[in-house]
């Protein structure tokens, strides 16, 4: 069975070594992440921004073992919030991800300063192709 919660301290090494798996960084605070766990593994995490009148999601990953299994949707939808938009800069080869759980292509002018900078600047830009999408809630 998979439990949802908040990472502590004590889960840093291996969610570090799950988000490199992925070609991922981690940063602090360790809180801001939320794991699925099954036992001590750690088969998904994300980590949502809060900027106010958006958030970005910023990662979301799920180990390879348990992907295709609606881990990924299912972590989202305990996390995003219903009042306000989730942004992604997502890789192209998510796309069909976040096209499937209800996310549409939007501008680069609706994601947060620091993820288009590191968009901008990263070295694997033209290999993840990022592609800004928006999921806004029900109203
Ligand atoms: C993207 C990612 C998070 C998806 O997680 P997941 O748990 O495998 O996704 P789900 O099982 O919840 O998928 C839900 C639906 O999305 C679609 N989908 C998911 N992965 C897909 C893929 N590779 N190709 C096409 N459609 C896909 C499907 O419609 C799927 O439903 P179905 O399996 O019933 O057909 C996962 O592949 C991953 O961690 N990738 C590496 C890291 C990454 O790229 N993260 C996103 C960064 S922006």
């Amino acid at each position: 069975m998979l439990v949802l919660r908040n990472a502590t301290n004590s889960d840093r090494s291996a969610l570090v070594e799950l988000l490199a798996k992925a070609n991922m960084g981690y940063v602090e605070p360790i809180k801001a992440y939320t794991l699925a766990l099954e036992g001590a593994i750690i088969a998904g995490c994300a980590r949502l921004e809060d900027h106010g009148d958006i958030v970005m999601l910023r990662p979301l990953v799920v180990a390879e073992k348990y992907r295709r299994k609606g881990l990924g949707k299912h972590i989202l939808s305990r996390i995003m919030p219903d009042d306000k938009p989730t942004i992604v800069a997502a890789r192209d080869e998510s796309i069909p991800f976040y096209t499937a759980i209800g996310f549409n292509k939007t501008g680069w002018h609706a994601v947060s300063d620091e993820q288009r900078d590191e968009c901008e600047l990263c070295p694997e830009r033209t290999v993840c192709n990022p592609q800004p999408m928006i999921y806004i809630p029900d109203s």
